[in-house]
C-alpha cells in the first residue's frame, strides 16, 4: 500500500508524537488506533456494559475525526471533543482490557482501514497497524524506549494535560500494560515481518523522523 507508514510499539515510545510530526512533514492524515481503543473504553464506562454487541450499536453511523486543535490531534466522537476523556491511566487500562476481545477489535478494523485513503497518505499508529490492520503497508515501523524513559514521556503528557502522576504507579501500569498486549492471543503486540526497529531511548524526534524520512 503507497503512501502509508504504520508505527507501532509499547506505550510512551513516542508514536504519537512522531506520527503528528511526520504527518506535518508529508502532509498525510493520521490514524491513532489506541485513541479508538479508549473511545470503545469511555463508550463501555457510559453505558455500564462490555459486550460488543452493545458497543457496537453506540458506534453505529457515528463520525470519527481526528483533528489538530492548538498543535494536538483531538478525537472527535460524533462532533463532541472526548479527547480529555479518553486520556487517563485508568480509561487507557480499560481499553488496554477490551482490546483482548476479537469481537472489539473486528469491530474496530473496519473503522480504521476507512481512514486510508491512497490519495492523500495516512500515518497510523498502534499495536497491530503493520502486522493485522495493514500488513501490506509501503513502510513499517516498530517504536520502542526503555520504560523508565516511556514512563518520562508518559509522566510529561499528563501533567500537560493537568493530571496527577505518581511515577512508581505509571511505570508499573505501564509494565501490567505492555505485558497484555504482548501476551494476549489476539493481535499481540510484535514486531511486524518488514518493520524498521527503532530505539527512541537516546534520539530526539528531529532524529527518530529522519529515519523515518529516509525510507520515503
Ligand atoms: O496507545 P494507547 O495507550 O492509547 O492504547 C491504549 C490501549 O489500546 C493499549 O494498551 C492496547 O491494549 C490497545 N491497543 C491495541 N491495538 C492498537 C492500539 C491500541 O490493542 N492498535
Amino acid at each position: 500500500m503507497d503512501n502509508l507508514i504504520t508505527i507501532d510499539g509499547p506505550g510512551g515510545s513516542g508514536k504519537g508524537t512522531i506520527a503528528k510530526l511526520l504527518a506535518a512533514k508529508l502532509g498525510w492524515n493520521i490514524l491513532d488506533s489506541g485513541a479508538l481503543y479508549r473511545l470503545i473504553a469511555l463508550i463501555s464506562e457510559n453505558i455500564k456494559n462490555t459486550d460488543p454487541d452493545k458497543i457496537g450499536l453506540e458506534l453505529k453511523d457515528r463520525k470519527i475525526i481526528f483533528e489538530l486543535v492548538d498543535d494536538q490531534y483531538h478525537l472527535f466522537f460524533n462532533g463532541k471533543d472526548v479527547s480529555d476523556h479518553i486520556r487517563s491511566e485508568e480509561i487507557g487500562t480499560k481499553a488496554s482490557d477490551l482490546a483482548h476481545n476479537q469481537q472489539i477489535r473486528n469491530l474496530i478494523k473496519t473503522t480504521q482501514r476507512s481512514f486510508y485513503d491512497p490519495n492523500i497518505g495516512l500515518i497510523a499508529d498502534g499495536r497491530d497497524m503493520g502486522s493485522v490492520v495493514f500488513p501490506t503497508a509501503g513502510i513499517k515501523i516498530y517504536l520502542d524506549a526503555t520504560i523508565e524513559e516511556r514512563a518520562k514521556r508518559r509522566q510529561i503528557q499528563l501533567k500537560e494535560k493537568g493530571l496527577k502522576v505518581n511515577m512508581p504507579n505509571l511505570i508499573s501500569s505501564l509494565e501490567e500494560r505492555d505485558l497484555k498486549d504482548k501476551n494476549r492471543k489476539v493481535s499481540p503486540l510484535l514486531i511486524p515481518e518488514g518493520a524498521k526497529v527503532i530505539d527512541s531511548t537516546n534520539l530526539s524526534t528531529d532524529e527518530v523522523v529522519n529515519i523515518v524520512m529516509d525510507l520515503t
